[in-house]
């Protein structure tokens, strides 16, 4: 596949700190020079710096984009956008026969996020979308949804040691503000899933915009840089290995252990109604259970979640 041509002539690139001969590569490849020549021009056209004479070519600089390339074994899964308006809307067209794709947007116009909010998207984030086909049982979505909070708190912490929390049902929190969302949509049949597409946002190196009052960006909660492509080839990897345990009972143990929300007292505003109690539990299905002031215990399946300690 394309993806893999330019993943490979990449990888050769970066590992050689002197000219890499054409005609290797191209052997190696099993490719015309020509038609290696017309990928190394499509490399630079993404952004890419090589020099070329005749000893071969050399890579001078990369450009801080998730290209799909980068991504080895995922380079033929991810659809990479520089603008669209949601990396949401995209994933209903572009899955067709894959079992799953990612769409990745450098930028999002109309990034939404839960409840119709407006998410920011500015360059310097990571926003994408995990779109992925399925015949399991309905109550698997809720699961699923909180393995990927799971595995980007856990990034985040093996990563940068950053103490990175969640609050339910799927806020990923750092000093006690949040630097990712999950936005899930979802495709289903009476008792079966067919797509669910999981949307994540991820302040990054991005600006805070002045209207997100209690949000933070990697970068400002480790005063530095972040590398993206390494931080995202490293959500793919955790993504995938929690993936495997859909199916697996202690799910919920190893999500309540990064969950901030439990024993504190909160506010949800479901769609209709607004439950204020203390958070005591999550139940199988990753629903919040609420014990209110009267000593009432309730079942909260979904809804916008206010810590009030
Ligand atoms: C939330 O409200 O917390 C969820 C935010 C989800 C934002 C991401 S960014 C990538 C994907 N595309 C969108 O338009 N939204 C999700």
């Amino acid at each position: 596949m394309v993806n893999d041509i330019k993943s490979f002539i990449l990888n050769a690139l970066k590992r050689s700190n002197i000219y890499v001969s054409g005609s290797k590569l191209a052997a190696e490849l099993s490719i015309s020079r020509v038609a290696l020549w017309k990928h190394i021009k499509a490399l630079k056209e993404a952004g890419y710096t090589i020099e070329s004479n005749h000893k071969g070519y050399k890579l001078i600089s990369v450009p801080d984009l998730l290209l799909p390339f980068e991504f080895d074994k995922w380079s033929n899964r991810i659809y990479h956008f520089d603008e669209i308006s949601s990396t949401m809307d995209m994933g209903k067209n572009l899955l067709k026969n894959n079992d799953f794709i990612i769409i990745v947007a450098e930028k999002q116009t109309k990034g939404r996020g839960r409840f119709d909010r407006f998410w920011y998207s500015q360059k310097g984030g990571i926003y994408f979308t995990y779109c992925i086909k399925s015949d399991l049982p309905l109550l698997y979505g809720s699961k699923i949804v909180l393995l990927f909070a799971v595995a980007i708190a856990n990034t985040m912490n093996e990563l940068f040691n950053v103490d990175a929390k969640i609050k339910w049902p799927n806020d990923i929190i750092i000093n006690n503000k949040k630097v990712c969302g999950i936005l899930t949509e979802m495709t289903a049949e009476l008792d079966k899933i067919k797509q669910i597409n999981v949307g994540i946002g991820i302040n990054v190196n991005n600006e805070i915009h002045k209207k997100m009052k209690n949000a933070i960006s990697l970068k400002e909660a480790l005063n530095q840089h972040i590398d993206r492509k390494a931080l995202f080839k490293k959500l793919l990897v955790n993504i995938e290995n929690e993936l495997l345990k859909v199916k697996s009972d202690n799910i919920l143990d190893i999500y309540k252990n990064l969950l901030l929300t439990l024993n504190k007292k909160v506010s949800i505003k479901t769609i209709d109604d607004n439950i204020v109690g203390t958070a005591i539990d999550i139940s199988s299905d990753g629903a919040l259970l609420v014990q209110t002031d009267n000593g009432e215990v309730k079942k909260v399946m979904s809804g916008d979640c206010l810590h009030l300690t």
